[in-house]
Order: C-alpha cells, then sequence, then structure tokens
C-alpha cells in the first residue's frame, strides 16, 4: 500500500509511525485508519522490528480525533459500521498486536485520538500535551473503544468526569491519573520513547507477545486472566526464546533472542 497520510522510519529493531496529516491535525479518516491497520501488520510480520512508536507529525497535534467532515451524515447503520471497522482494523487489532506499541503523544489526543494513544500498550506526552474525550459535544459517545479504556486506565469516576464534561486535561493531570507513564519536554519525547522501545527490544519476542496476551486476557469478561497465564507461562518453556534466556543467564551473558 503507498502511504498518504503516514510515513514510517526504522532504526535497528525499532520503527516509528508517523500520522502525517498536520494541517487536519492529524484526525483520522477512513483512508488513515487502512494505512494504520496495514504499517502495524507489516512492522508486526518483520522480524527485525521489535517495537512500534506512533505519533503525530507537527508539535500541536497527536491525533484530534476521528475525522468529522467524513461521518457528519452518517445514519444509525453507517455510525455502527463506523465504530465496528475501526475497532477492528485500527484499535483492537493494536492493542492485541503481537510487537508492543508505544504512543508518544506529542500534542492534541482527542477522541479516536486519545483512543488509539489508549489502544497502544503505553502512552508517553509531552508536557503540553491535551487529552480528553470531546463526543459528547458532538452528541456522540466514544466510539473507538473510550468508554472501556478509560476507565481501565483512570478508574471509572475519573473516565466518567472526562466523557461527560467532555473538558480536556492536561499531561499533568493525565500522569497523575495514570494515563500516561511518564511526561517529558515535546524535544525528549521521542527521545525517551525510543529508549523504552531498545529495553524491550532487548527481550524474548515470544514472551513480549504472551505477556501482552496475558495482561489483555483480565480485562476480557469471558476469559479467565489467572488461567490465561498459567497456558501462555507453560508454552513459553517450549520456546528457543526461553532456551537462550536461560542458557545465557547462566553462562553469564546477554541473551540473544532467535525469537522463536
Ligand atoms: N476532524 C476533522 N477535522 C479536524 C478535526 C477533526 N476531529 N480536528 C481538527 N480538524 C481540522 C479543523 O477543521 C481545521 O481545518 P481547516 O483549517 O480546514 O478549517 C484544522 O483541523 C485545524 O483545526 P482548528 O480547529 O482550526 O484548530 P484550533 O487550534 O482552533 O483548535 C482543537 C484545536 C483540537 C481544539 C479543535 O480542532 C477541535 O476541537 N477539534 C475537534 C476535536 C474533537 O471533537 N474530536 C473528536 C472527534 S469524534
Amino acid at each position: 500500500m503507498n502511504y498518504e497520510n503516514i510515513y514510517i522510519e526504522e532504526e535497528g529493531s525499532i520503527a516509528v509511525i508517523t500520522i502525517d496529516r498536520p494541517k487536519k491535525l492529524n484526525a483520522l479518516n477512513k483512508r488513515t485508519i487502512e494505512e494504520l491497520h496495514n504499517a502495524f501488520g507489516e512492522l508486526d510480520e518483520a522480524n527485525e522490528i521489535k517495537a512500534i512508536i506512533i505519533t503525530g507529525s507537527g508539535e500541536k497535534a497527536f491525533v484530534a480525533g476521528a475525522d468529522i467532515s467524513e461521518f457528519a451524515d452518517f445514519d444509525v447503520s453507517q455510525g455502527e459500521q463506523l465504530a465496528a471497522q475501526g475497532q477492528q482494523l485500527l484499535f483492537d487489532f493494536v492493542e492485541n498486536l503481537a510487537t508492543p506499541v508505544i504512543a508518544a503523544v506529542n500534542g492534541f489526543a482527542l477522541g479516536g485520538g486519545l483512543e488509539l494513544a489508549m489502544a497502544c500498550h503505553f502512552r508517553v506526552a509531552s508536557d503540553h500535551a491535551k487529552m480528553g474525550l470531546p463526543e459528547t459535544t458532538l452528541g456522540l459517545i466514544p466510539g473507538y473503544g473510550g468508554t472501556q479504556r478509560l476507565p481501565q486506565l483512570v478508574g471509572k469516576g475519573r473516565a466518567m468526569e472526562m466523557i461527560l464534561t467532555a473538558n480536556m486535561i492536561t499531561a499533568e493531570k493525565a500522569l497523575a491519573y495514570g494515563l500516561v507513564n511518564h511526561v517529558v519536554p515535546q524535544e525528549e519525547l521521542l527521545p525517551l520513547c525510543t529508549k523504552l522501545a531498545s529495553s524491550i527490544s532487548n527481550n524474548s519476542p515470544t514472551a513480549l507477545k504472551r505477556a501482552i496476551n496475558a495482561v489483555n486476557a483480565g480485562y476480557r469478561y469471558n476469559i479467565n486472566g489467572y488461567a490465561a497465564e498459567i497456558d501462555a507461562f507453560g508454552a513459553c518453556f517450549g520456546t528457543d526464546d526461553f532456551k537462550e534466556g536461560t542458557t545465557a543467564f547462566l553462562e553469564k551473558r546477554k541473551a540473544n533472542f532467535p525469537g522463536s
């Protein structure tokens, strides 16, 4: 696929995806969602890529939401389809990706933008970033998982306040809420994310994938997270990564994981 609205940069085992529609504050239109789906899929398949960072171009916005101009005339079934397709192609896809994804929140993360950041495995923000779910100001509710992931990350009361008031919160408050893990000046945002991605890239890819699955399992109503953890833990013992990791430890050397 030829990318128009995103670009990808790779350095060693780390890939950075940048959403690049700065004139529209990187709003997620249908094309951008499809491009992101393809990009995440391709990078996940690439054995050399061990961690992915996603950010927005410019200093103003990570993503200012779903592209309002594309759905302003939708009816009920189109609205339902918009949410279902988006969740399947991007938000659930990212959350369940085997390769860890870090959101580098470089400015406004609103509506679908905050929902995208929340679908990532964790978030780092620049100190001027603002986050919120303003959908109720449009006569909508969050449709890309926001009503579910925000309470998981910040607790029900805080999520209710953010969704019902539609107010934005500062990066500092997002840090206090646990919505983001770190807040740094803009110029330190990508360096910090790269450092974290680099730590991840030293670890066993098969273990990372199972850790993501096991953590996510605890948030599914029909899956017992503890049982999922036992299964995944056991499965690790059948991997070459486990043999290499334990052998390297006993031989007092750095592991070089085959990823199988
Ligand atoms: N969908 C489509 N276009 C968007 C957009 C969105 N979610 N967010 C911003 N844009 C566009 C604006 O329409 C404008 O385009 P134009 O120059 O062609 O008129 C451009 O991006 C710049 O935005 P603007 O509103 O002029 O910037 P601002 O600095 O005055 O305000 C925001 C910034 C983020 C506060 C404001 O753009 C905003 O509220 N955006 C919508 C946020 C939202 O409701 N998201 C949830 C969608 S479900």
